[in-house]
């Protein structure tokens, strides 16, 4: 009897090392060298996590990084341990809460009176929450971490980045957008709390939001040399399921453990994006393990990516003004 159970666990086990070894061996590592002195580099969600390890990089190559964070002491901690780290003493860091439209509004102020210039945008902070809940603004909490503070961020400071021109623009998106339920005829209920089975529906939708603004950016930024990619970081040990619970932590968390890769090498495509000569003319494309791949099916209708913005604007609540428009 024992001898039968031990056999399909043997089999199990096996396959979970033998995929575990697959995944380490195909861990893409950004090899480009590029020092990025001379230039600045702001990166949201800096203080742990991917964006913790993107910004740890960049300083390491010279640039002036901003690290842009929620928590005081969090930040405080982080932007210690990069100087520690690299020598580097042009880090900073700058507070901002993405879910309340007047702090990224404060912050991009804050960014555009004081810095004479952003040449990499990194839009990383994200959460999944699994309460329903909203923000003081009206809005779905996590379609307002994810998509509509970085939206209006990039909005607020793309006269900056225009200037410090050529620049990048990377938004962290993820696989989970293939499952987003967002169509143009649900457009309208894009600031509703949508459920599926784990109750992360709105981190779908959210992070096909992510995409769609960087297919439509690009195409309103036009041959500009401002260029905006998405990228799917693979499935990374981070504190990203901290807010969660139930049915969704429980899997999710045994996977992280056995098979996600760590923080620095989930970092690695969005610092290719940001620094790469291979990819410094491509935009409004996705990437994954420091490759373009085709946009998710999800996300290759210009319509819809067009009417996402027009909400998005709405939500954001855009001045005429600040709005970006085809060039
Ligand atoms: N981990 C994965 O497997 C995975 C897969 C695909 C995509 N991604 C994406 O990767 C990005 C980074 O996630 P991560 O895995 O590194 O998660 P993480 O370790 O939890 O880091 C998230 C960062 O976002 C910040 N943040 C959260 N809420 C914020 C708010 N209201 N205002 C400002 N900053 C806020 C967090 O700050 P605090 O530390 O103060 O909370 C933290 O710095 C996210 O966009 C996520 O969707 C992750």
């Amino acid at each position: 009897m024992l001898y039968c159970l031990s056999i399909p666990f043997i089999i199990v086990a096996i396959a979970a090392i033998l995929l575990k070894i697959y995944i380490k061996l195909t861990i893409k590592w950004n090899n480009c060298y590029n020092c990025l002195v001379g230039k600045t580099a702001l990166v949201t969600g800096a203080n742990i996590g991917i964006g913790y390890n993107t910004a740890l990089d960049f300083a390491k190559r010279g640039a002036r990084v901003i690290l842009a964070c929620r928590n005081k002491g969090r930040a405080e901690d982080a932007l210690r341990r990069i100087i520690k780290t690299t020598g580097n003493q042009n880090v900073t860091y700058k507070l901002v809460d993405f879910t309340s439209l007047q702090s990224v509004r404060d912050f991009a102020a804050d960014i555009n009176k004081n810095e004479e210039r952003i040449d990499i945008l990194v839009n990383n902070a994200g959460i999944v929450i699994s309460n329903e809940e909203y923000t003081k603004d009206g809005i779905q909490t996590v379609l307002h971490v994810n998509h509509i503070s970085p939206f209006l961020l990039t909005h607020l400071l793309i006269d900056k980045l225009k200037k410090s021109a050529p620049s990048r623009i990377v938004n962290v998106s993820s696989l989970a957008a293939k499952n987003a339920g967002l169509s143009v005829n649900s457009i309208n209920k894009i600031n509703s709390i949508s459920k599926n089975f784990l109750n992360i529906a709105m981190y779908n939708d959210s992070k096909l939001c992510n995409i769609l603004f960087t297919t439509e950016l690009a195409k309103r930024l036009g041959e500009s040399t401002v260029t905006v990619n998405a990228v799917h970081p693979g499935g990374v040990r981070t504190n990203i399921l901290n807010n969660t619970s139930g049915f969704v932590k429980d899997i999710f968390s045994i996977l992280m453990k056995l098979f996600f890769v760590t923080s620095e090498e989930g970092a690695q495509t969005q610092i290719y994006l940001s620094v790469s000569n291979d990819v410094a003319h491509i935009t409004g494309g996705l990437f994954e393990k420091c490759k373009q791949i085709d946009i998710y099916q999800t996300a290759q209708d210009a319509d819809l990516a067009r009417k996402v913005w027009e909400k998005s604007e709405e939500l954001a609540k855009l001045k005429d003004s600040e709005k970006i428009s085809y060039l």
